[in-house]
């Protein structure tokens, strides 16, 4: 079985819906741990709640490199086969992707390359784009840039908030980020370039 290894800061909602699809079967691979840079992150609650190993490793006054070597550690130490980054508020060194080459995905709340960074939802409403989504994709040490492997779209309402816009864009990241890790898992596919293609 494949394991994984989710990083996050926060809510934890996108963990919580990989998590649900393990448990229900919809999802091959186990969840080997849990790892949080916020000790007071909902996300960090809800994995030792389910039993799961969870772990808090402070960020604060760390300098990235030694950070991340601690984090590639961590994820070793679980023999962790798949890192999935579920709302983890930092930037990766080139080290810590080389550890893991093609084996650290990230969800975003746009369709990327547009609106990249902090607050995405907002940029795509003060933009007037029309249609907006989520993209699942590799992450290499640049922001929100790496392949993508999956994609899904959402309509952009004349009457949305940030937060209608973020509420209708979350049901799909907790539906295509699972089907994303299981077609990584999978092995049938290929890289050409940028481009994911599925065999
Ligand atoms: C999601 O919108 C995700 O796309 C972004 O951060 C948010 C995390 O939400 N990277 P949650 O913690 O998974 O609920």
């Amino acid at each position: 079985m494949k394991r994984l290894g989710i990083l996050l800061s926060g809510r934890g909602s996108n963990f919580e819906a990989i998590a649900d699809n393990v448990q229900r079967g919809r999802l091959t691979a186990e969840i080997a741990v849990v790892i949080s840079n916020r000790q007071e992150a909902r996300g960090i609650v809800a994995a030792r709640a389910r039993g799961l190993p969870a772990v808090v490793l402070p960020s604060q006054g760390i300098a990235r490199e030694e950070y991340d070597r601690r984090l590639v550690a961590e994820l070793e130490w679980h023999r962790v086969d798949l890192v999935c980054l579920a709302g983890f508020m930092r930037l990766l060194s080139a080290d810590f992707c080389r550890a893991f080459p093609l084996r650290v995905l990230n969800i975003h709340p746009s369709l990327l390359p547009a609106f990249p960074g902090l607050n995405a939802q907002r940029q795509a409403l003060e933009h007037g784009a029309k249609i907006s989504g989520c993209t699942v994709h590799f992450v290499d040490e640049q922001l929100d840039a790496g392949p993508i492997i999956l994609q899904a779209a959402v309509p952009v309402l004349d009457d949305d908030t940030e937060e209608t816009l973020a509420a209708r864009i979350l049901i799909e990241e907790h539906r295509i980020y699972s089907e994303a890790i299981a077609l990584v898992l999978s092995e049938r596919w290929r890289i050409e370039g940028r481009r994911v293609i599925a065999k």
